[in-house]
C-alpha cells in the first residue's frame, strides 16, 4: 500500500494564473483558456453571482477528485454541478421529472439549485456517495461563458478551504487555495454574496436543504417543507454540518437588537448599530438592516477582513428577520457553530 500517497496530493503546488476578465462582456480568448485548462483536468475557479467557485470537469473522476484534495473537503461531501441553461436538464439529471423541469425553466439562471437522480454522464464521486446530485445553473455572464466554451458540466464547491468563509472576491480564493488550482477568474466583487438556495423537488414537494440567495417567497405556491434545521446534518444536505463558514477568530451570535453584556476581555462586534459597544470592543458594522441585499454582499468579505485582524472574539448580531435575513442569519449561526450569547 502505498502509505503517502493522500498526502503527496495534498502537497500538490501549481503555479496558479490570476487572469482579470470583464464581468459583463468576458473576453472570448480568456473564456477559452480557462475552459481548455478544465478539459484538459485543471481547476479553474470562477465568478458566480452567489460566491466563487473552484471548478472541475463533472464528467471527470481525476478532476472531481482534485477538488477535493485542494479545498481539503472530506469526499462525503457532495459538491454542486453547474450547467448552462440550454443543456441543462438532460445532462445533469437522469430523467427529471416535471417538477424539476418546471423548475429550471422558471428560476435558471440563478441561485436555486435543485437536487435530483445524477445523469449517467456526472462521476459518481460529485455526489459524494448518494445516487442524486444538486444542479444550478449560475446567473454570471463569465460562468455562462465558460460553460458555453467548455461544453461540459462544471463541478465546483464554494472556492474556500474546507468549513471555511466562502469567497466573494478573487483576493479570498487566493488566500486560501494560491498554488492548489491553476486559474482563477477575477471579475471583482460577486453580486450575491451568499450561496445559491438549494431544494429537493420530491413527491410534489419541495423540500429545502439549505437557505441562501434565492428567495423563499419565489416559491409561493408550491409545498414547501423546510429540511434546513442547523442541527439536522443528516436530513437536509450532507455537509451542511455545524462548523461551516466560519472564520479563524471564536464566534457567538447574539438576538437582534442585543444590548445587555458581552464577553470580557474584548473583540469585535459585527452588527448594526454601535450606540451600545462598549469602548473596549471594535465595532463592524454589517450594514443597513433594512437593505439585506447589501448586508449579504458583503458579509464574508467583512467577516474575513476582521478575521485578519486577529480579535480575541467575535460576537456577530442576527437579523431576526424573514426572507434573507433568514438566510444571513443561518450563515451567522454556522459561522459561530450554533453558539448564541443571550
Ligand atoms: O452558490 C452556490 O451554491 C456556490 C456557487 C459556487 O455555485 N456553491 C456552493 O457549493 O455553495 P458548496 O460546495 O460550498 O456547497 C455544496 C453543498 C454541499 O455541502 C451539500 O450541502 C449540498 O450542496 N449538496 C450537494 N449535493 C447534494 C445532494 N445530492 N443532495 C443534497 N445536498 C447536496
Ligand atoms: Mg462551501
Amino acid at each position: 500500500m502505498c502509505r503517502h500517497g493522500s498526502r503527496l496530493a495534498y502537497d500538490r503546488r501549481v503555479p496558479t494564473i490570476r487572469e482579470p476578465i470583464n464581468a459583463l462582456r468576458p473576453d472570448p480568448h480568456v473564456v477559452a483558456a480557462a475552459a481548455a485548462i478544465l478539459g484538459d483536468g485543471g481547476l479553474v475557479a470562477f465568478p458566480t453571482e452567489t460566491v466563487y467557485g473552484l471548478g472541475a470537469l463533472a464528467t471527470d473522476f481525476d478532476s472531481v477528485q482534485r477538488v477535493f484534495v485542494a479545498k481539503g473537503r472530506p469526499t462525503n461531501d457532495p459538491l454542486i454541478v453547474h450547467v448552462h441553461p440550454e443543456w441543462a436538464l438532460d445532462v445533469a439529471f437522469d430523467e427529471p421529472d416535471v417538477l424539476l423541469r418546471d423548475l429550471a425553466r422558471r428560476w435558471w439562471p440563478g441561485p436555486l439549485t435543485l437536487v435530483g437522480t445524477r445523469g449517467g454522464d456526472i462521476v459518481a464521486t460529485v455526489s459524494g456517495g448518494l445516487s442524486t446530485v444538486a444542479v444550478r445553473s449560475p446567473a454570471h455572464p463569465v460562468a455562462l461563458a465558460l460553460l458555453e466554451a467548455l461544453g461540459q458540466p462544471i463541478a465546483a464547491p464554494s472556492a474556500n478551504r474546507f468549513g471555511h468563509v466562502s469567497p466573494t472576491h478573487a483576493q479570498h480564493v487566493v488566500d486560501d487555495l494560491d498554488g492548489r488550482l491553476d486559474m482563477i477568474l477575477d471579475a471583482g466583487e460577486t453580486t450575491l454574496g451568499i450561496e445559491s438556495t438549494i431544494v429537493r423537488p420530491r413527491d410534489g414537494v419541495l423540500e429545502i436543504l439549505r437557505l441562501g440567495s434565492f428567495v423563499l417567497d419565489d416559491l409561493r405556491g408550491f409545498d414547501l417543507v423546510d429540511c434546513t434545521a442547523a442541527t439536522s446534518t443528516s436530513a437536509g444536505s450532507p455537509g451542511s454540518g455545524f462548523r461551516h463558514y466560519a472564520p479563524e477568530t471564536p464566534m457567538v451570535v447574539v438576538d437582534s437588537g442585543y444590548d445587555g453584556a458581552l464577553p470580557d476581555g474584548g473583540g469585535v462586534y459585527l452588527g448594526y448599530d454601535d450606540s451600545h459597544i462598549p469602548s473596549h470592543w471594535e465595532f463592524v458594522s454589517l450594514g443597513d438592516r433594512v437593505e439585506l441585499s447589501v448586508v449579504a454582499a458583503s458579509l464574508y468579505a467583512r467577516l474575513r477582513d476582521a478575521d485578519r485582524r486577529g480579535p480575541q472574539m467575535f460576537v456577530a448580531e442576527l437579523t431576526g428577520l424573514p426572507g434573507l435575513g433568514r438566510a444571513i442569519d443561518d450563515r451567522l449561526t454556522r459561522a459561530a457553530a450554533g453558539r448564541h450569547h443571550r
